[in-house]
């Protein structure tokens, strides 16, 4: 019996020490295996008097039952801190962003798109919008350019291809947002106050000019629209965008072929230590091209021009985020580098309006 009970603690301690499933099955090969210690012993018991068979053979028994159990829990034990120790290693936090998260910005120009149609709406322009494909009609002819017009040439326009026996009508990349004046008018008629930003392109290149730009148009029709009115408008347009007390324009007397008479305007504005403050100084900087509509134009938008009149005004959004935020070459507005983003950029958040304040 005492060698029973020796048999019994060696062999636990030994399964409480083996510490890997291969050592286990060591162990258990070495115990319960054909060739196994307690094996051999059941043999032995043949060999045994009746007498001493009855003592040691249910004591063999249990302590073969409790070896093979002692060897099933170890191995449990031994599983599960298997399993523990992979899902540590294996661990996965599935909230975390699978990139490090690219922290953009809202871009000067949707930023100050968002600001002049906040400005705008306050004077009861609606926004309007025209395609960037348009036909050569919308973007010339219907705007008192015909083919033959010198203009023309002047818009450096990009031409859609069109393959031979193709003939829809010519298509252009539209060179100003003008056409949707004619747009606006055929869709809504007369009166009618719209302001139209977006994207126009011309085959320019340098330090002042990138092939797409973006402008807003701003058209108001109405019975008696004058330029007065239009000067009014843009200049209570300046003093809310810039954000200051007084801006003087300069009205200038230009030619554009869908406005009749015409004018671009100048803002003055002053370049001391090689920074632009608007509203004072002795330096003017050209911000726009405006006019009455010509008669012709509000024909070809289907408005009668013996009834109504119009002011009309384009304006370079670059040029004005430009001098409203101190950001000086055009071309790294469109590099999409995000250092330059994060620096010129704004919080998606900090959405303008009058109420809160344009720039904060
Ligand atoms: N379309 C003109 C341009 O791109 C600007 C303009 C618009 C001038 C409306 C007068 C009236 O230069």
């Amino acid at each position: 019996m005492e060698e029973i009970e020796q048999l019994r603690r060696r062999w636990l301690a030994r399964i409480a020490e083996a510490d890997g499933a291969d050592a286990l099955e060591a162990v258990r090969v070495a115990a319960l295996g054909k060739k196994g210690e307690i094996s051999l012993r059941m043999r032995e018991l043949g060999r045994m008097t009746p007498e001493e068979r009855q003592s040691a053979g249910p004591a063999l028994n249990a302590l073969k039952d409790e070896i093979d159990a002692a060897l099933k829990a170890r191995k449990a034990a031994l599983d599960d801190a298997a399993l523990e120790a992979r899902l540590a290693e294996e661990w996965l936090d599935v909230t975390l962003p699978a990139r490090p998260r690219p922290r953009g910005t809202v871009h000067p120009v949707s930023q100050v798109m968002e600001e002049l149609t906040a400005i705008f709406a306050d004077m009861g322009f609606a926004v309007a919008e025209g395609p960037q494909i348009e036909t050569d009609w919308h973007n010339f002819d219907a705007l008192n350019i015909p083919p033959e017009h010198p203009a023309r040439q002047e818009h450096d326009t990009f031409f859609m291809h069109r393959a031979e026996g193709d003939n829809r009508p010519p298509h252009v990349l539209r060179t100003h947002t003008s056409p949707v004046q004619i747009r606006a008018m055929q869709a809504q008629g007369a009166p009618l106050r719209v302001i139209a930003p977006g994207r126009v392109y011309r085959m320019d290149m340098d330090q002042t000019h990138t092939p797409m730009f973006h402008q807003v148009e701003g058209l108001a029709v109405d019975r008696e629209i004058s330029m007065a009115q239009l000067k009014w408008t843009l200049e209570e347009f300046c003093r809310a965008f810039f954000e200051v007390e007084t801006v003087e324009l300069r009205f200038r007397a230009s030619h554009f072929p869908f406005t009749e008479p015409s004018a671009e305007v100048d803002i003055r504005c002053s370049w001391a230590d090689g920074q632009l403050r608007i509203g004072e100084g002795e330096d003017w900087m050209e911000i726009l091209g405006s006019g009455m509509v010509h008669p012709r134009v509000l024909e070809a938008g289907g408005i009668d021009p013996a009834a109504w009149q119009g002011f009309a005004f384009g304006m370079g959004i670059d040029r004005i985020a430009m001098l409203k935020y101190g950001i000086p070459d055009l071309r790294a507005f469109f590099e999409s580098d995000l250092r330059w983003l994060r620096h010129y950029g704004f919080a998606a958040l900090d959405r303008p309006d009058l109420a809160g304040g344009l720039s904060r």
